[in-house]
């Protein structure tokens, strides 16, 4: 049986296991899945010790993205552009480094949530690991509009300067929450860790367009604060990043297996279990 893994530190409410063997037994494919923690000074070691038991590739989560992609010694183009791996794959001597969270979201919108990227105005807040991860997919669908606006202002400059060259079409700008006064988005992505401490970025009420779609990358049972605050503003169309975490899954498992599953009864099973309190 083919053995794989998701690491992290802390990992026991990770959901991968759960997913993947729905994955698995969906496909009909002979695998295993397991969460492993590694200690803080250990995600080297034990990458390897589960190579060296016969692993076949393993997901990485925090906060081990950094060091995962250090560890690959080949990289997909997605992941050097992310400069973090949520997947690694080994083969033979070599541990190839993907990325899958960007391609995730993406789909997650665009199919399961029927909300189109291309020809939108689409608005990223943060400019932290999470917001890096999407950069590359969200202009590889030629939003008309992507703007990336973080409370530290130069570091949405930088997350920018690191991608202008991608931009295409696409008018592709940065900067401060304020900046955003005046400005009208169709899609707004918070890919901000504020919701992990109850709190919201500030922002102008103008940053939603008639019809636009809030999503927030971060997930829970109920709205997040960031969902909560669309929803006060009037908005309609909101989700959390459930999905995205499914369709990374999915990415990452057809990757590995050259096998595509069906995600979206996996994702309303999570999300019926989700709803129920633990
Ligand atoms: P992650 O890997 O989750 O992206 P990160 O790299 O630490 O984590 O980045 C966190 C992001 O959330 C950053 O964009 C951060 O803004 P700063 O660059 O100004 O630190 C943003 N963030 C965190 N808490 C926030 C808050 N309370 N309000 C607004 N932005 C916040």
């Amino acid at each position: 049986m083919d053995r794989y893994a998701v690491i992290g530190h802390p990992i026991e409410h990770s959901k991968s296991p759960i997913i993947h063997t729905a994955f698995a037994r969906q496909t009909r494919q002979d695998l295993s899945y397991q969460a492993l923690l590694a200690p803080l000074d250990g995600f080297p070691d034990t990458v390897r010790k589960f190579r060296a038991g016969g692993g076949r590739g393993v997901n990485v989560t925090v906060p081990f993205k950094l060091e995962a992609c250090a560890l690959a010694t080949r990289l997909t183009t997605r992941a050097q552009a992310a400069g973090a791996v949520n997947t690694l794959t080994f083969n033979g001597d070599i541990i190839v480094g993907d990325n899958t969270d960007g391609a995730g979201l993406v789909r997650d919108l665009i199919l399961n949530l029927s909300c189109p990227l291309a020809g939108r105005r689409v608005l990223l807040l943060g400019a932290g690991g999470a917001a890096r991860g999407v950069v590359l997919p969200l202009l590889q669908v030629k939003p008309t509009v992507l703007t990336i606006a973080n409370r530290t202002v130069s570091r949405a400059h930088e997350l920018r300067a690191a991608f202008a060259s991608h931009a295409g079409r696409s008018a592709f700008t940065a900067g401060g929450f304020e900046d955003l006064e005046g400005w009208g988005f169709d899609v707004v992505i918070n890919a901000t860790s504020a919701s992990l401490e109850n709190e919201v970025p500030p922002l102008p009420e103008c940053i939603f367009a008639p019809g636009a779609f809030a999503y927030d990358m971060m997930y829970g049972a109920g709205d997040t604060p960031f969902l909560a605050v669309a929803r006060a503003l009037g908005v309609t169309r909101l989700a959390d990043g459930l999905g995205m975490l499914v369709e990374q899954a999915a990415e990452s498992f057809a990757l590995w297996r050259g096998v595509r599953p069906n995600s979206a009864s996996v994702l309303s099973r999570l999300r019926r279990k989700l709803a129920v309190p633990a």
